[in-house]
């Protein structure tokens, strides 16, 4: 694909609709198919809803509640909620502060000078606070503690809106219109993660200014290491880096994780859309490269930057695409890239210790028709010495999920020799496996889904929830018991592991909610105490509180979908209110919501505001028109005029300083 066809690919969506083009032609024989063969869809689709543990399933008229009968619903949140609407601003359930903690532009490292937006240099952006903040990680201090006043926040930086971001810069024109050498710089710094410690003092949280821990990791200017079995590899050798092992900076970091001895994981997604160039149809690079979407051409990168060109670096892709590893305790560490987890699309790595010691993170491949995987360590865990985990991660299996309509989800593992990774298919080692994760899992038959992000381990009840955001390419005829609807907007999936072991070949699985409006989607199913506020599509990212509740929000509620603002929902997973969901925050207009994350007492909720102004605005009837610099549809969080939207980390507690929902 040449540049310009993928940059006008970009101009005509969204960045959530053009990130998720399929890829997957291994889709022919899905499981779906064998399904449809055996049973026919209708009696799928009847299986996967009864399947459901909602007791009342909420049908259109069912779903809208009078005030008062909801109220009398007893279920574990006792919040009032809030208004789903088209906003210009944020709002957060009644007797909640919502105050903003960090903005892009904002102080991160010492000698940052202030956020001047007409005077941006890269210099500047890589000490202060990058773009599109998605993963929110906390991690209490003292190292190794259960502090809930003090802690350092892990934040990646995902991607960047240029045409909100500097003045005279559009994607109405071709090419790249104005993206200068210069503005690139800006924009790979404005990429990334930020590290900040942050303080509770008479109840409002503060960024600790000039901490020892404040670290910016970009996409030009942080070194990394390449470790595990695809490190070295000839595939992952460019002229720059003839050792296979290092690498210059992370992109397109979406979720992520923390683990249990406190190192934030960064997860790479859609590395694809960096490069550029085309590699030659015989290339031994160029079915790989294409089953990732590869190059995307969304960014002009390349224009000033080689690597980003496969024409010339070709296997430049192959470094990215990674589960990153840094130790947020030093700001000089190297970050690792660690590919015994696979190469994909990596939404998120969240992660708990097993019942036998060993880690086990859960992690997405969003793109439609791609799997679900998670990684199972070799190794134990060793919560008394952080050192001994240093190399955990570069050893264990691989996981890719099968579900099956019987209600059970059987894990495939991703080594080489076995089943049909063999050299027949191409593989000559692991390092071959892992570079080429999708294919892999392709051979092995895994389950096409739709689109999964965040991928989520509730510890106190060994549950699993699965982020499935929508997925409109999918029709009657590939539907699967686990993806039971076409043109889905968004479902969430609940695993049940046997005896609570995350480790275990098997589980069970369940349809906690399909997603959308019960007033015009018969498909829908809530929760009784579901109100016309209570609904969504689109779910994204999630969180669990200290009293094993979950949280969603979404990416894609947007004006023209559903015609209300991105937000978080709070949602019952047990009981008779199972599946009924709760509007707690709303975005301001044109963003999404990322983060979610509470301190361990469950009295402070972390949430990130990412791309405001964007998203759906030309269908917003205030405005009704696409956002630049000069003409955004909204200036949130400053309002000040001059001054363009800037996505931000905000911090929401109670007003009585008591726990959150
Ligand atoms: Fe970056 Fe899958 O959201
Ligand atoms: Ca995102
Ligand atoms: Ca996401
Ligand atoms: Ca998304």
């Amino acid at each position: 694909m040449s540049l310009k066809d993928g940059s006008d690919q970009r101009l005509t969506m969204t960045y959530e609709e053009s990130e998720d083009i399929p890829s997957n032609q291994s889709t022919a024989a899905t499981m779906g198919d064998v399904i449809n063969r055996r049973y026919g869809r209708r009696e799928v689709l009847r299986g996967a809803l009864a399947m459901t543990a909602i007791s009342a399933v909420a049908g259109p008229a069912a779903a809208i509640m009078a005030k008062e009968a909801k109220a009398a619903m007893k279920g574990s949140f006792d919040f009032e909620e809030i208004e789903a609407g088209l906003t210009e601003s944020h709002a957060v359930a009644p007797g909640y502060k919502a105050d903003i903690l960090i903005r892009w532009g904002d102080k991160v490292e010492a000698g940052a000078p202030d956020f001047d937006p007409m005077n941006q240099t890269a210099a500047a952006q890589a000490k202060q606070f990058g773009y599109n903040n998605d993963y929110i990680g906390y991690i209490p201090l003292p190292l190794g503690s259960n502090s809930s006043g003090h802690g350092l926040l892990v934040v990646n930086q995902e991607y960047t809106n240029e045409e909100l971001m500097f003045p005279g810069v559009g994607k109405q024109g071709d090419d790249f219109m104005g993206m200068t050498k210069e503005l690139v710089d800006i924009e790979m710094a404005a990429h990334g993660g930020s590290v900040i410690e942050v303080k509770k003092q008479g109840g409002s949280w503060t960024v600790v200014e000039d901490s020892k821990y404040a670290r910016r990791i970009t996409a030009n200017g942080t070194e990394m290491m390449l470790s595990g079995p695809a490190a070295g590899h000839a595939r992952v050798k460019t002229s720059a880096d003839p050792s296979g092992k290092r690498v210059i900076g992370t992109f397109n970091n979406c979720a992520g994780g923390v683990t249990p001895w406190g190192t934030y994981l960064m997860a790479e997604e859609n590395f694809h859309g960096y490069f550029s160039g085309e590699v030659a149809e015989d290339h031994p690079e160029a079915a790989n490269h294409s089953r990732y979407g590869t190059p995307g051409g969304w960014y002009a990168w390349s224009q000033y930057y080689d690597r980003f060109d496969v024409s010339k670096e070709p296997n430049e892709p192959n470094r990215f695409g990674w589960v990153v590893e840094v130790d947020p305790s030093d700001p000089a560490s190297t970050p690792v890239k660690r590919t015994a987890m696979g190469r994909f699309k990596h939404e998120g790595a969240e992660s708990l210790v097993n019942k036998d010691g060993r880690l086990v993170v859960y992690m997405g491949d969003d793109q439609r028709f791609d799997y679900l995987y998670k990684f199972v360590s070799a190794g134990q865990v060793n919560l008394n010495d952080r050192a001994a985990n240093a190399d955990l991660l570069d050893d264990g299996t691989l996981y890719v999920a099968k579900f099956g309509d019987d209600g059970k989800v059987t894990w495939m593992p991703i080594v080489f020799g076995e089943g049909p990774l063999t050299p027949m298919n191409g593989f000559e080692s692991q390092a071959d496996v892992l570079i080429e994760t999708r294919r892999a899992a392709d051979l092995l038959e895994a389950t096409p889904m739709d689109r999964p992000e965040d991928v989520e381990p509730n510890p106190m009840t060994g549950k699993v929830y699965v982020m499935l955001t929508n997925n409109s390419k999918r029709t009657e005829d590939d539907t699967n018991s686990a993806n039971p609807r076409a043109k889905n907007p968004g479902h969430i999936i609940e695993l049940t592991t046997p005896d609570m072991d995350h480790a275990a070949l098997e589980a069970s699985w369940d349809i906690l909610v399909l997603c959308g409006d019960p007033a015009e989607d018969g498909s829908a199913t809530w929760g009784k105490a579901t109100s016309e506020n209570g609904w969504f599509v689109a779910p994204d990212n999630c969180a669990i509180d200290h009293k094993g509740r979950l949280w969603v929000s979404t990416d894609g509620n947007k004006a023209g979908g559903s015609n209300r603002n991105d937000g978080l929902w709070a949602m019952e997973t047990e009981g008779d209110l199972r599946g009924s969901s709760f509007n707690f925050f709303r975005c301001p207009i044109g963003a999404e919501m990322c983060g979610p994350k509470f301190t361990p007492d469950g009295k402070t909720l972390f949430v990130a505001v990412q791309h405001p102004a964007d998203a759906g605005v030309d269908k917003w009837e205030p405005f009704g028109r696409k956002s630049t610099f000069e003409d955004p549809a909204t200036r949130w969080p400053d309002f000040k005029d001059g001054m363009p939207p800037r996505p931000s980390v905000v911090v929401i507690t109670r007003e009585d300083g008591s726990e959150i929902g």
